[in-house]
């Protein structure tokens, strides 16, 4: 019998890459390859790259100048280690990390890794780049999703963007906006579920364009998608990432009125409260649009709690412009919220747009006043909770010994000191405070689970 080998994975970025790289390590298992935790003495090392935000191609080649030795340990002990560039900044720059990079052995785009086995043959003989859109999607051939047994379970339904916001590599590293079948995605609902999944994250770049082909011909949006995977016995919570305002209809809307286990937490990226920004963005719709959006989902399910993206500093954007973004946080008043400085991402139109770009140290003096009312945000949310239970999903061990980690309905963390064997269970928590990233608080069944 032949020596089980090693496989390292490395990922940065979005969740769809994690679940890419879960889906990678699924197509290697019954090559041989069991997963490592760390780079030394690995067979194959994968770095799975992101390339949405600056310097993403110098980490890259800043982690393959760490492996290099490894490998070059490695050849000397009489091994091989295979090491491939995977993501979005393969995509990007193949050539160029070959090129700069002698040792590196593969690279390949998000949409051909399902082309692994043979890469791996190909690349005992040669360097192999497989940077292509091909016709057949890597769906049609990759093996159910096994790789996350966790309560907590990534599901991909949708890929790539058509959006082509002018900041914004996704078109191009990910390419033409493309929806899985319903078929394909119950399918792989159910399986995750008797796996042990409690909870399914629905993912794609823009997930909420989804248009899947239901088992009847027709054309399914997301809302009905959701309705049936509410159907799934055993699931108890449902939701979705990343949208885009936009693409939010009356059936989504409704959706988050009447699906229980449709969470009551939306991230819903505006990037900008200025309608000249979104402009100059093409985001493709105004701040107006989006509050409505906001409204008629308050609407529908009252407790709904927001996040958002924002760029700051895009080039044109002025004092005023920065004021109206500041404006809209303001009314919208957010549950958390992730912002940026725009970096020009190269081979996007704002990189070469002619617009003035904005001081650096005004870009980051907007940044530090646009965290601050972020962060009074999310710390007011998460003190609001303080005296009320809630149901927690626990996912994992918490920093603290003794301590388990899991996930409110709006997605915050909330660590309880409890037993390791309650993880993957959904409980009653009697939260005692809320702090800036987290809650704190004591399971409510049972006076053993509250201390010990
Ligand atoms: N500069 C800064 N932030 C960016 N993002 C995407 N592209 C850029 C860029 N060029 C941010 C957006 C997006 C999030 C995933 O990353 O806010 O929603
Ligand atoms: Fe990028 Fe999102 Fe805009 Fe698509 S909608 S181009 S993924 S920011």
């Amino acid at each position: 019998m032949q020596a089980r080998k090693k496989l390292y994975i490395k990922t940065w970025g979005c969740q769809m890459n994690s679940y890419d790289s879960d889906r990678m390590a699924d197509i290697l298992g019954p090559l041989g390859y069991d997963k490592v935790d760390v780079p030394e003495g690995a067979d194959m090392i994968i770095l799975n790259t992101c390339h949405i935000r600056e310097k993403a191609t110098d980490k890259v080649f800043s982690d393959l100048g760490r492996l290099r030795p490894h490998k070059d340990q490695k050849e000397k002990d009489g091994g091989k280690m295979l090491i491939a560039v995977a993501g979005c900044v393969a995509q990007a720059e193949g050539d160029f990390i070959l090129e700069r990079a002698p040792y590196v052995d593969m690279v390949f785009g998000p949409q051909t890794y399902h082309e692994l086995p043979e890469m791996i043959v190909k690349a005992t003989g040669e360097r192999v780049i497989n940077t292509e859109f091909p016709a057949n999607s890597k769906f049609d051939s990759l093996p159910g999703a096994h790789g996350s047994r966790s309560a907590s379970a990534f599901l991909s339904i949708q890929e790539g963007c058509d959006k082509f916001c002018t900041f914004c590599v996704v078109p191009y590293t990910r390419g033409a906006e493309f929806s899985r079948t319903v078929k394909e995605i119950l399918d792989e609902a159910y399986n995750l579920v008797e796996n042990g999944a409690k909870e399914l994250t629905l993912l794609g770049q823009n997930v909420n364009a989804f248009h899947g082909e239901g088992p009847d011909g027709s054309v399914w949006g997301l809302g009905r998608l959701i309705r049936e995977i509410d159907r799934i016995e055993g699931l108890e919570r449902i939701r979705y990432t990343t949208s885009h305002p936009r693409d939010m209809d009356d059936e989504l809307i409704a959706a988050h009125g009447d699906i229980e286990k449709l969470m009551p937490f939306l991230h819903l990226p505006v990037q900008s409260g200025s309608d000249r920004v979104l402009e100059l963005m093409n985001r493709k719709h105004d701040a107006a649009l989006y509050r409505d959006v906001v409204a008629r989902l308050r609407a529908a399910r009252p407790d709904l709690a927001f996040s958002s993206d924002f760029i700051v500093g895009f080039p044109g954007e002025t004092d005023e412009d920065f004021e109206q973004t500041l404006g809209l946080v303001r009314d919208v008043n957010y549950a958390s919220c992730y912002s940026f400085k725009y970096s020009a991402r190269p081979g996007t139109p704002a990189a070469n747009m002619k617009t003035a770009l904005v001081r650096d140290d005004i870009a980051s003096e907007r940044l530090a006043r646009l965290q601050t009312l972020i962060n009074e945000q999310q710390r007011t949310f998460n003190q609001s909770c303080a005296g009320m239970t809630i149901p927690v999903l626990f996912e994992r061990k918490g920093k603290k010994t003794g301590q388990i980690q899991g996930r409110s309905p709006w997605n915050q963390s909330v660590y309880v000191i409890a037993p390791d064997r309650l993880i993957g269970c959904i409980l009653d928590v009697n939260i005692s405070e809320g702090f800036e990233n987290s809650l704190s608080g004591t399971v409510a069944i049972g006076e053993e689970y509250a201390q010990n």
